[in-house]
């Protein structure tokens, strides 16, 4: 490997697919793909118009896009999905598992968690769990006969720290990084590598409500060293690092991309 490249943070024309990309976090990820060089750029969405205006703004960015509406936690679903990406442009290099949160539904309810029942616990596990579980599962076939993938997750620091109120999303973000740990140690004879990215509050459709009271917003920033919350573009930034080759001997890890809420060691 040469000791120097020209752009480090070029994906030289590898294809990634990206889940929930339709808004927030995802799109930027979709973006930057395009931007840095990706051959293609497979954006998946529970919602086939979020999709369809992500793809678009890709080609916009003189990039390549497949929209493919599903939800990954359709394990058949996914299947076709990928089978319908590695038709487009013949391989997937890089899939950022990124859909979370509440899922398609922004009307999950917390609730306490000796309250809750497996009925609540579904949406969460379905996308935060399942979802992964199910796009890593169909897309490694591919990665393993082309001797090359980065598998990237994004969980939240909930996962690490123990969010309050927040058992079964921090079960199941906590559940992906230890998943991506195992998939990197099986899979790294064949070239390939798996990362988590946790991060913090985060500006983004689903947030945005919880950082519009000004009092709120000074209540949530007492707890971030860099003083501000995170935009998707910090996100994308650290997720660009992890499918280029310019992190070429880093996979098992989960790094933290959250403005100091915690430190890792
Ligand atoms: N925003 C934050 O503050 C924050 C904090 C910690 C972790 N995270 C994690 O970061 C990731 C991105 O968060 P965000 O705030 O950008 O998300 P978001 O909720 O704003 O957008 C997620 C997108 O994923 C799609 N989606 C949801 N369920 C899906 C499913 N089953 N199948 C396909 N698509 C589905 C939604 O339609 C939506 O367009 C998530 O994994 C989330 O858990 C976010």
């Amino acid at each position: 490997m040469a000791d120097r490249v020209g752009n480090i943070l070029d994906l030289n024309g590898k294809v990634a697919l990206i889940s929930g990309a339709g808004q927030g976090v995802g799109r930027q990820i979709a973006l930057h793909m395009a931007s840095y060089g990706a051959a293609g750029v497979i954006v998946n969405d529970f919602y086939a118009e979020r999709a369809e205006a992500v793809a678009k703004e890709v080609r916009e960015l003189g990039g390549k896009a497949l929209a493919a509406q599903g939800d990954v936690g359709d394990f058949d679903g996914v299947a076709k999905m990928v089978e319908a990406g590695l038709k487009e442009f013949g391989s997937i290099d890089v899939l950022v598992n990124n859909a979370g949160n509440m899922g398609p539904n922004p009307d999950v309810t917390r609730s306490y968690f000796v309250d809750s029942t497996p009925e609540g616990w579904k949406p969460w596990l379905n996308v935060n769990m399942y979802g992964v579980l199910n796009c890593t599962r169909h897309v490694l076939p591919s990665m393993i006969a082309n001797r090359r993938g980065s598998i990237i997750t994004i969980i939240s620091d909930a996962g690490r720290y123990g969010d309050q109120n927040s058992e079964v999303y921090a079960f199941a973000k906590a559940g992906a990084a230890g998943f991506t740990r195992s998939v990197a140690r099986t899979n790294g004879r064949f070239g390939i590598r798996a990362n988590s990215v946790a991060i913090a509050a985060t500006r983004t459709p689903t947030t945005a409500a919880a950082f519009e009271s000004e009092g709120n917003m000074q209540k949530i920033l007492r707890q971030y060293p860099v003083g501000r919350i995170g935009e998707p573009t910090d996100v994308a930034n650290m997720v660009l690092f992890l499918a280029s080759d310019a992190s070429s001997w880093v996979t098992g890890q989960t790094y933290p991309v959250n403005g100091g809420f915690t430190f890792g060691l």
